[in-house]
């Protein structure tokens, strides 16, 4: 294929066309340094400023105060899953979670097979996880309260955060975080495997409230505590260092380019209207999510049979408009509509959705 295609992949992702040419500029010479990213030392001044610069964006762009270390992690949001419990668990106090979907049970699933009293507070699954639970009781005495911001695969996204009274939030934010605007200060932890909204693969993101450290037990292996990554600054050992890059050029896209998280939020509120307001102006595509829940980020869509739905997935490929296939667990159609996913894309998606749906319907 000689032109770029309109990515709606999951993640890895789409990322911003001026970030992706700007890594083909530096490629063979870094700023000045004569060396490309993939050779520099993770213990070069030059290596570390970006490091540093990254981390700066981020707390510019979500209003981190001084009560929270961003740090960088690798094996993805998945290794997260454990490391929370790990860290995070304190002595008689149970972790409370929340079981919207896929990921946030293979976060429940990570935090019993260590042996924790896991109580699942409330759960979807009644409904085939298409809407986000509310009003349930939140037990003062949790270690934290864990939820997953955003249902990749189930399309779901909790509107507003529960209300914790001093028990941490700690939410898996992989698929929106930098997109909505949000208060921080309730989260003792939010991480975020950097492939969708962020960056490439290959680098997470983990903000910690300070006071969270106090917990971690010091028999923890070395790698698996978060104190190891916030007295390094990320570079206790080699770091995924062009990950990071990235993500430090993705954060300045967003702030230079974009203007900020609100903006990005209104940008992104008008891509999931647009796709939305057609679905639900007639009816070949279906979403089943409740409404005042559906994921701005991940919309999936289901035709009417799943043979139309292979032929509308490989039929969208041939005209340049890629990853709309489903999750496999749960098949059908998603369109994922991170940040870089642009309006143009979304709109040149809708128009061929009716033009299936003209042919098909
Ligand atoms: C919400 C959520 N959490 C966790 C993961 C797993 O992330 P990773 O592959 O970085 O381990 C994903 C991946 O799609 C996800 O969407």
């Amino acid at each position: 294929m000689e032109e770029r295609v309109f990515t709606f992949n999951p993640g890895p992702a789409a990322l911003p066309l001026p970030v992706l040419k700007r890594v083909q500029e530096e490629m063979l010479n870094c700023r000045g340094t004569g060396m490309s990213i993939l050779e520099m030392s993770h213990r070069s001044k030059e290596f570390e400023s970006i490091l540093n610069d990254a981390v700066a964006r981020i707390k510019r762009i979500l209003k981190l105060g001084e009560e929270f270390d961003v740090v960088f992690t690798q094996s993805g949001a998945s290794l997260q899953f454990t490391m929370v419990p790990m860290n995070f668990a304190q002595d008689g106090k149970p972790l409370g979670y929340v079981d919207t979907g896929y990921w946030a049970s293979k976060a429940i699933k990570e935090a019993k097979n260590l042996g924790k009293d896991v109580r699942v507070l409330a759960s979807s699954a009644d409904k085939e996880y298409t809407y986000i639970p509310k009003n349930f009781a939140i037990d003062p005495g949790l270690s934290y309260l864990h939820i997953t911001s955003n249902n990749t695969i189930r399309g779901t996204q909790w509107p507003s955060f529960p209300n914790v009274e001093g028990v941490p939030l700690v939410a898996d934010m992989s698929s929106d975080i930098f997109s909505r605007v949000f208060d921080p200060k309730p989260f003792g932890c939010i991480y975020a495997g950097a492939q969708k909204n962020a960056g490439p693969a290959g680098v997470t993101i983990v903000i910690i409230r300070k006071d969270m450290l106090e917990r971690i037990p010091q028999s923890l292996p070395t790698m698996l505590k978060y104190s190891t990554f916030v007295e390094s600054n990320s570079l206790y050992n080699t770091p995924p260092c062009f990950a990071i890059y990235v993500v430090d050029l993705v954060m300045e896209w967003l702030e230079e380019t974009i203007g900020g998280l609100a903006k990005m939020e209104e940008i992104n509120r008008k891509k999931a209207q647009i796709l939305y307001g057609y679905i639900d102006s007639q009816d070949f595509y279906r979403n089943p999510v409740r409404p005042e829940d559906r994921s701005k980020m991940n919309v999936i869509f289901r035709l009417p049979s799943e043979e139309l739905e292979n032929q509308f997935v490989q039929e969208a490929k041939k005209a340049g408009l890629v990853g709309l296939k489903g999750h496999r667990a749960v098949g059908g159609c998603r369109a994922s509509l991170y940040n870089a996913v642009t309006i143009e894309a979304v709109e040149t998606l809708v128009d061929f959705m009716k033009d299936f749906a003209r042919k098909n319907g």
